[in-house]
This record gives structure tokens, C-alpha cells and sequence, in this order.
């Protein structure tokens, strides 16, 4: 069956390792994640963003996330990310997601914390983790469209204040990173982290993960982010593998075909970031 995200991530964070987290968007970008982690023996976090859930539908996800589950026997979640919307974390959670976020980082911090409170109600009761995020993390994820501008890094204390009173069991804290690709490199705030890493016990969570220079995501992981999502990278090895299928041959209609080495491609990718994460032979 899927777990919960909640113990490998702690085991993860004591370990100094971080699991990779992917956003999958369709059956082979799943089946292709799940060959990495077979292949490296990685735990694996398999994610959707709330607009791939109104895509597929969150019993079809899922579903297939419980078969990879069963047949690996591996340590696999089903995480539900950047979701603002209690009735959809609700759904999820019922069609069996064993991970959910609840992105209330647009709200003022109180507000922020009544929101993460109502999702650990109902999530820590039918024993699945919570994510929440601190601070607004910069780019385009989904609907949520953050402004550089508009980016804010976590304040310390408050994450840890917002652990006290919210009992969330993992904490996304904005540190500088961004959604999609970065112009130029991220400005990451290492003494940020090691200040948030101090005061919090919670597994940390480095959102933005696409595009991070393999040096800086070492000395974050290191520093406590136990869990690194990739978004935009993976769906760009994914579509570029299709792309060149067409451009070589125009009148391929098959799925069975240029699927094949688009899959291949996202898996290569995933197998990369795992090592990167260090999370490899942890399963
Ligand atoms: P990237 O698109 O930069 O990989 O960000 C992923 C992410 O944080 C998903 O929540
Ligand atoms: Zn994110
Ligand atoms: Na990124």
C-alpha cells in the first residue's frame, strides 16, 4: 500500500538526505518515476499538483499509485501539492493520497495557521502527513502565480511558532528558491536555512527544484531540506524526448511509440535527482 510521508521524511532529515518528490501529469511520467526508485532503491514521494488532479482525477492517480506501491514494495507516497482548497484536500485524501499541502502562504500568518490547522484535523485522523508553506515561494505553479517581487523568505521564528501552533509534520519555508526554470542561478538563503534547521525539528521541504545547481542543492539537503520537488524539469525531459520523435517523424501516431522514449527520458532525469538527493539504496 502507499505510506504516509511523515516517517520517511523524518528518517530522511535525521539521515541528512532529502526524498525525491516528482509532479506527474500522466501514466507514463508515474510508471517512470517508479522505474527510477525500483532501479536506485529510492523512497519515493509521487506528487500532483492540483490542476493535474482535475486532469486525471484523484481515484485514477491513486489508483496507479497503489499499484506501483504493491508491486515495488517500496516505500512510496501520494502527496497532493500547493493546494489552497480544504474541499479538494478532503477528496483526495479520501480517494487515498497519503500526503497532503495545504499552501496558505498568501494569507497573513494567522490566517496561514487556522487554515493548516483545519487540513491536520481531518489528515492526521486518517493518518496522512501535512506540508505547509512559510513565506510565498517566487514563480508559476499551476494557478499559483507568484511575482518575484512579491517572493518573501520565511522568517525563523515564525516557523517556529507556526510548528508550535499548527503541529504540522513538515514545513515548506521560502528561502529563495522558485517554481520553473531560473534566469541566471537562485539566490538561496543558506544561513536562512541553518537558522529555520536550528529552531525546527520538522522535516524541511526545498521547493523549486528544477534548475538549482547540483552544489547548492548538496549544501541545502545537508543543511535539512529532506524532501527537493521537481516540477518543471521532468515535464520538460518528458515532452522534449516527444518533441524529437515528431520532428523525425511527422507521422508517428502511436502513444505505444513516442511515449516510450519520452518515459525513458523523465526516468533518466528522476534517476539524476535522486542521486542528487542522496536518497539512493534508502528504501
Ligand atoms: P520546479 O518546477 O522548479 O521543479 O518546482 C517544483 C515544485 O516546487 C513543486 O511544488
Ligand atoms: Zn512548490
Ligand atoms: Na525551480
Amino acid at each position: 500500500p502507499l505510506i504516509s510521508s511523515t516517517h520517511m521524511l523524518q528518517i530522511a532529515r535525521k539521515n541528512k538526505y532529502a526524498i525525491g518528490a516528482f509532479n506527474v501529469h500522466t501514466l507514463e511520467m508515474l510508471q517512470a518515476v517508479i522505474e527510477a526508485a525500483v532501479e536506485t532503491q529510492s523512497p519515493l514521494i509521487i506528487q500532483s499538483t492540483v490542476g493535474t488532479v482535475k486532469h486525471l482525477g484523484p481515484d485514477y492517480l491513486a489508483a496507479a499509485a497503489t499499484v506501483a506501491a504493491n508491486r515495488t514494495g517500496l516505500p512510496i507516497a501520494l502527496h497532493l501539492d500547493h493546494c489552497t482548497d480544504f474541499q479538494l484536500i478532503v477528496q483526495c485524501i479520501r480517494a487515498g493520497y497519503t500526503s497532503v499541502m495545504i499552501d496558505a502562504s498568501m494569507y497573513p500568518f494567522e490566517e496561514n495557521v487556522e487554515r493548516t490547522r483545519k487540513v491536520m484535523e481531518v489528515a492526521i485522523a486518517a493518518g496522512v502527513n501535512v506540508e505547509a508553506e512559510l513565506g510565498k515561494v517566487g514563480g508559476v505553479e499551476d494557478d499559483i502565480v507568484v511575482d518575484e517581487r512579491d517572493a518573501l523568505l520565511a522568517d525563523p521564528e515564525e516557523c517556529s511558532q507556526f510548528i508550535e501552533r499548527t503541529g504540522v509534520l513538515t514545513l515548506a519555508p521560502a528561502i529563495g528558491t522558485a517554481h520553473g526554470i531560473y534566469k541566471g542561478e537562485p539566490n538561496i538563503d543558506f544561513a536562512r536555512i541553518a537558522q529555520i534547521a536550528d529552531r525546527v525539528a520538522a522535516p524541511l521541504v526545498l521547493h523549486g527544484g528544477s534548475g538549482i545547481p547540483a552544489e547548492q542543492v548538496r549544501r541545502a539537503v545537508a543543511l535539512g531540506m529532506a524532501k527537493m520537488n521537481i516540477a518543471t524539469e521532468l515535464r520538460i525531459a518528458f515532452t522534449d524526448a516527444i518533441k524529437q520523435v515528431f520532428t523525425a517523424n511527422p507521422e508517428e501516431n502511436d502513444p505505444r511509440k513516442y511515449m516510450v522514449p519520452a518515459k525513458e527520458a523523465a526516468k533518466r532525469l528522476a534517476i539524476e535527482k535522486m542521486q542528487l538527493c542522496g536518497c539512493v539504496g534508502k528504501a
